[in-house]
């Protein structure tokens, strides 16, 4: 990074720490944040104590151009999640100078990204998607119906949202219907590390400044141990399922290291229900809040898939990844070095003035909609066909028979600075 550019396009200090700090992701604060961004520094470099500095990408237009150049923005050349100091020296020193806990396809470029991303790649492609179609639905039904069955009221996080989709990617899986509970936890714990009520460690990670705050092994070493017990099992015992396909797989004819087959694993079990389950409870907040929305999706049901692609700009549940540059490139008027570090704010891009109508209104009706929520270029979410079908079919299901919703009490959003959404959203609603 040049000195002459960290002068020239410093970042307040109060918008980079806002940046990094939990709770402007739960109260929305950071939505503040992002539109002084966006109009005043869209590439500007935030400076905070115990971390090191990074340029922060704020417009549409180029969170897509970094995404785009996989070749010029490398994911796995330093950590592809924002990590404080302290966190990166840590983890290296446990994985022998490596940036990286974990090996997902999160972590790798070309050429390894692409040979494991093809591994499952036609799981989550829309013809292969087409034949679960019947399955999703009668967990959906069952979802609806466990809503009538709560009497008019509910928490709908936690009596809907988060096991619907938990429960589609589980099976898709093959992990056991009763170790579910536990997926859930796993995964609330890793995304929502920095929240009092989700985190293992908190409250204690809280208390402490920014720099000394650490990263919880102990979640992640958990995750091992079940699926390493997992694989195993699909290994003597191969059926047609995915994790069965990840237990067997192999690359130029080995097979995968304990550490990518246990990452492939870790990827699908919490990206695979946690972002669906925020984007579908974001969506019921949202109708909750506008009801002339609610009755025109209702009145027309052909507005089902905008309604889900608005629910998915709205929540944008992942919020960063981050990029390293493998060469000095002149970018958007910016001098970037290589090995700078890029983080890319998708929840300012699907906010964007530049790129979308009435930007902070939720429309179930809006077209076009250019919402960057999976990212693009070689990561695009794997998963997105999944996600949008499987939100599209709760709708399907749910809205025929939905006659009144309304808020029954204070949402709650979780605080974290990588992936969120709401942990609570109490609704009284009427069924027909
Ligand atoms: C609304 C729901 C979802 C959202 C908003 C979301 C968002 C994202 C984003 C932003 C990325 C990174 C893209 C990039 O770097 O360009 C990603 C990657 C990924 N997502 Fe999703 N995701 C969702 C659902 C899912 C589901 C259901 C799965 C199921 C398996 C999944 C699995 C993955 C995987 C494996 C990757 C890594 C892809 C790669 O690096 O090649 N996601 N997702």
């Amino acid at each position: 990074m040049s000195v002459a550019d960290t002068l020239d396009h410093r970042i307040p200090a109060d918008k980079a720490t806002s940046l990094l700090t939990p709770g402007d992701y739960a109260d929305g604060t950071i939505h503040q944040t992002y539109r002084w961004l966006r109009a005043n520094e869209p590439l500007g470099i935030a400076e905070v104590e115990g971390v090191d500095p990074f340029w922060v990408v704020t417009r549409h237009a180029d969170i897509l151009e970094v995404s785009r150049q996989n070749d010029l923005f490398h994911n796995g050349d330093r950590a592809p999640v924002i990590t404080s100091q302290v966190a990166d020296r840590k983890v290296r020193e446990m994985m022998g100078g490596s940036p990286h806990l974990l090996r997902t396809l999160i972590h790798m470029d070309a050429p390894d990204h692409m040979k494991y991303r093809v591994l499952t790649q036609a799981w989550f492609l829309p013809q292969n998607l087409r034949s679960l179609e019947d399955r999703i639905r009668a967990i959906a039904r069952s979802a609806v119906a466990k809503m009538r069955a709560s009497g008019g009221r509910c928490d709908f996080v936690r009596d809907v949202a988060l096991h619907y989709p938990l429960h589609v990617i589980m099976t898709i899986l093959g992990v056991p219907e009763e170790d579910e509970p536990r997926m859930l936890k796993l995964t609330q714990e890793i995304f929502g590390a920095a929240d009092p009520e989700l985190g293992r460690n908190a409250k204690e990670q809280q208390s402490l400044p920014p720099e000394e705050r650490d990263l919880d092994f102990s979640v992640i070493t958990d995750f091992f141990n079940y699926f390493r017990a997992l694989s195993e099992r699909k290994r003597a015992n191969p059926s047609d399922d995915l994790g069965s396909l990840i237990a067997n797989a192999r690359i130029d004819g080995q097979p995968l290291s304990d550490l990518e087959a246990m990452s492939y694993y870790i990827i699908v079990a919490t990206a695979g229900h946690d972002t669906t389950s925020s984007s579908t409870a974001t969506a019921l907040w949202a109708l909750a809040e506008n009801p002339g929305e609610l009755a025109k999706v209702r009145a027309d049901p052909s507005l089902i898939p905008s309604l889900v692609e608005e629910s998915i700009r709205w929540a944008t549940p992942v919020k960063t990844f981050m990029r390293t540059a493998t060469a000095d490139v002149e970018f958007a008027g910016r001098d970037i070095k290589k090995g700078d570090w890029l983080m890319l704010c998708y929840a300012s891009g699907n906010r964007d003035e530049a790129v979308f109508d009435e930007p902070d209104k939720f429309r179930v009706d809006r077209k076009p909609n250019k919402q960057l929520a999976f990212g693009y270029g070689a990561h695009v979410c794997l998963g997105q066909h999944l996600a949008k079908m499987e939100m599209r079919i709760l709708w399907e299901e749910l809205l025929p028979h939905l006659s009144s919703l309304r808020l029954a009490g204070e949402p709650a959003m979780s605080e974290a600075v990588f992936v969120n959404g709401p942990k609570r959203l109490p609704v009284a609603f009427e069924m027909a």
